[in-house]
């Protein structure tokens, strides 16, 4: 665990010791074609510490509605709650580099809505970007706030802020007209300034497509190993769930283990096994 200590004879708040460089968007940029971006999701502080020395890009994702707050899906996700997770999380964090979605309701009206969710987002976290789904239609926002020095990882592809109007969290592009339409998305957040684009949930090769298609890294979430970078919810490939999407490959079994510790527990508190003798103070040491 890194721990800092505020230098006060400065005005500045220097940490000491000087934690490793931390990665930047343009770095990220010019992955494209290059060694694939590992990206996860983060959204506590202690998380973004273990998970930071391994990943490249740390998304406070509006995934944290289902994971943190059980809500049913991630449209009653506010700009308050995002900007307490991402500050969290840039300060658990010193190497990745952080980006924090915009949450549904805080960037589509307007570019200029855009800008005063994701300027308080920026200011009020300390994170390098933030993210916001949509694709053609959603170009003009990327552009203006992309001009005014706000970098923006595009969302295409399943957009689960639009799960009403899609109607469920199937697979995109199976539809030629789908398809097409993705592709147009791609290249439309792309000219607009884009640094990155997820794209989730859509068919193996029109994934290929998209990342062959643009310019900019293509971080796939069920979409296909070509693609620049991949992105998972941390609690999913940990296996925190019992049901995860098919595209999630769980990398251990975190829910049995906890499960079994909190029962180990539970069990030496009720045969007054804990505390031991190493756990309790003496009078004198
Ligand atoms: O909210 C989120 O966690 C996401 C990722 C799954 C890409 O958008």
């Amino acid at each position: 665990m890194s721990t800092y200590t505020i230098d006060t004879a400065t005005s500045r708040a220097t940490p000491t010791p000087a934690p490793m460089k931390r990665l930047t968007v343009p770095a990220i940029r010019n992955r494209k074609g290059k060694e694939p971006i590992v990206m996860l999701t983060a959204y506590t502080m202690r998380m973004a510490e273990l998970l930071d020395p391994h990943c490249d890009v740390l998304l406070v994702g509006d995934s944290l509605g289902q994971v943190i707050y059980g809500l049913p899906s991630t449209l009653p996700v506010t700009l308050e709650m995002m900007i307490a997770h991402g500050a969290a999380v840039v300060r658990g964090s010193h190497h990745a580099v952080v980006i924090v979605d915009m949450p549904f309701g805080s960037y589509e009206a307007s570019p200029e809505r855009a800008f005063e969710s994701a300027a308080r987002v920026l200011a009020e976290t300390g994170a390098a970007g933030v993210k916001l789904e949509g694709g053609a239609t959603m170009a003009p926002v990327i552009e203006f706030l992309a001009r005014r020095g706000i970098p923006v990882m595009a969302h295409i592809g399943l957009t689960p802020q639009a799960v009403n109007a899609l109607g469920g969290y199937a697979a995109r592009g199976r539809s030629n007209a789908e398809h097409a339409r993705i592709i147009d998305d791609a290249r439309a957040v792309t000219e607009a300034g884009a640094f990155a684009i997820v794209a989730e949930g859509v068919i193996e090769t029109l994934a290929n497509e998209i990342t062959a298609a643009v310019s900019v890294p293509v971080i796939g979430i069920g979409a296909s190993a070509q693609c620049d970078g991949q992105v998972l919810v941390t609690e999913d490939m940990l296996g925190l769930f019992e049901r995860t999407p098919r595209f999630v490959r769980k990398y251990d079994d975190l829910a049995s283990r906890i499960s079994a510790a909190v029962a180990t527990y539970a069990a030496e508190v009720r045969s007054r096994d804990f505390p031991g003798a190493e756990q309790v103070y003496a009078a004198r040491d």
